[in-house]
């Protein structure tokens, strides 16, 4: 499989195609040190054999931000090196941190925008930018990773909401692009050439006032020239469109570009993959070889397979999918695919990330902090006496389904449903016994089964079969008789 084939990145062999991407954990305190709970979070990737972690954006300066981990001072290394060493210790998995550098908030609802910043600032962030790689290198990290995506302030500079009037203003893409230009100077002349170091940046800003895949490819572009070792494509996540909540600091992720970022249940699989192919297209048309990488809900392997043997990608990034189950990339290994405990999409983590409370995952078992250990021996719940008893009702929020409670130790359900004569795919993950579907379509017909699945993705046969048929509204089945589809 392409998926489990290694990937050399600037002498940094990363033994599959796999990266989890930055997701913070909000499991540092206040103080930004590595706890136990972060090391543990880390080490559980390695298990799972991800062929590339990148560690939650840290803070290269001193500014207030919650929890949120941080490597602006020197104080910070032995922490990060010791939880190197651990994830080095569990597996040939590499770990890079996301270095981000971030402008201030306030819980009136204002935030800092580029063109507040003095040039002296400027200078600042790019010395810093440089001195957080170097510490980085230090605390046994196998590269890092630029954080130019979303609101922050490298990406802040490159967007083409960027307000500046000067040298690194809005005005045009070449000055939009020269903070980005000069922080790599920097990076490089603290970590060398032969130290890995990728951008994340943004595919499409999602915002009116962004740019979009027009710039993007050009920016990609750059990105290479500027001698990135890989990009890593997200989008949107902009504080643009944020909505405010009264009493609380701006949340980059609180509006439609924060959707789109982190694309819950009711977006397609995959739906950011077509920007990633015309980057990589491009960026390849004018002979830079940088592995491209992206996210979006890649968590199916048959999809992500097929993304890299399509060539649109080069290694896929999981976010919410290796949340859940960090074995994904192991369980691939092993053939197991039908133990993977499959992101639903229901954003629970993304709700926790923006309350700055421990995220977790809720297909976990009940208070967990941490997936649960591996268990490939573990028997599965089962059916009593064979079936789940699955009966459907159709009420004023859509179709319930219930079922019984399953033997064994069930954790969720997986709520799988086709439509017409569709794959059956879950649509959903539960923790009761009870699934409401409120987007069926008069006339469709649908099947579902459901499975009972344990805290590692063992899972139940699947249930019975449960087919149903809403009716088409009058008003459209004369239209159906006529052309003859009724
Ligand atoms: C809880 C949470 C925290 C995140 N934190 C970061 C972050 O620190 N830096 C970053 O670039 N992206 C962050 N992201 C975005 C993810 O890296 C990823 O791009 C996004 O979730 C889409 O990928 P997915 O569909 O595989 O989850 C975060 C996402 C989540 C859900």
């Amino acid at each position: 499989m392409k998926l489990l084939e290694p990937l050399v990145i600037n002498g940094m062999r990363v033994p599959n195609r796999v990266m989890v991407p930055a997701m913070v954990t909000r499991l540092s305190g206040e103080d930004g040190f590595v706890t136990q709970a972060i090391s543990d979070r880390y080490v559980r990737y390695a298990q799972g054999e991800v062929g590339l972690i990148v560690v939650e954006a840290m803070a290269i300066h001193g500014s207030n931000a919650g929890p949120l981990l941080r490597i602006g001072e020197d104080k910070f290394i032995p922490g990060l090196k010791e939880m190197n060493a651990r994830i080095h210790g569990t597996s040939d998995s590499k770990v890079v941190p996301q270095l981000i550098h971030f402008m201030k908030i306030s819980k009136s609802g204002w935030r800092q925008t580029v063109d507040m910043l003095s040039i002296e600032e400027i200078e600042r962030i790019v010395e810093q930018f440089g001195q957080a790689a170097a510490r980085a290198r230090e605390a046994g990290f196998d590269g890092i990773e630029l954080h130019n995506a979303h609101g922050y302030t490298l990406a802040s500079f490159v967007s083409s909401a960027n307000k500046r009037t000067d040298e690194y203003g809005g005005t045009t893409l070449e000055n939009r692009l020269r903070l980005i230009g000069r922080v790599m100077e920097s990076v490089r002349r603290y970590v060398g050439d032969d130290f890995p170091v990728g951008i994340r940046y943004l595919a499409d800003e999602f915002v009116r006032e962004g740019y979009t895949i027009e710039d993007a490819r050009l920016i990609g572009l750059r990105m290479a020239q500027l001698g990135a070792d890989y990009l890593s494509l997200s989008v949107g996540g902009k504080f643009e469109d944020a909505v405010h909540t009264p009493g609380h600091v701006l949340h980059a992720y609180s509006g439609y570009s924060g959707d789109r970022c982190m694309p819950g249940a009711k977006y397609p699989p995959a739906l950011h993959l077509a920007y990633a192919e015309q980057i990589r297209a491009f960026v390849r048309g004018k002979g830079y070889d940088v592995p491209i990488i992206a996210a979006g809900k890649l968590s199916d392997p048959r999809v992500a397979e097929e993304a890299l043997v399509s060539g649109k990608l080069d290694m896929v990034a999981i976010a919410r999918g290796l949340l859940a189950d960090p074995d994904w990339v192991r369980k691939v290994r092993l053939g197991a695919l039908d133990r993977i405990v499959e992101c639903d999409y229901c954003n629970v983590c993304k709700q926790l990330d923006g309350a700055h409370m421990p995220v977790t995952c809720f297909l976990w078992p009940k208070g967990a902090m941490q997936a649960p250990a591996a268990d490939d021996a573990a028997a599965a719940p089962n059916w009593p006496e064979g079936n789940a008893g699955i009966t459907v009702k159709e009420g004023p929020n859509g179709l319930t389904l219930k079922w019984k409670k399953a033997q064994g130790s069930p954790t969720y359900y997986d709520v799988y449903r086709a439509d017409d004569e569709g794959e059956m795919r879950v649509v959903d993950g539960v923790k009761t016994t009870m699934f409401t579907d409120s987007g069926l379509l008069g006339g469709m017909s649908y099947r579902y089964y459901v499975r009972a699945c344990d805290a590692t993705g063992h899972a139940s046969a699947p249930s019975e079969v449960v087919h149903y048929t809403p009716p088409l509204p009058s008003a459209a089945v004369a239209r159906a008789e006529t052309i003859g589809v009724a």
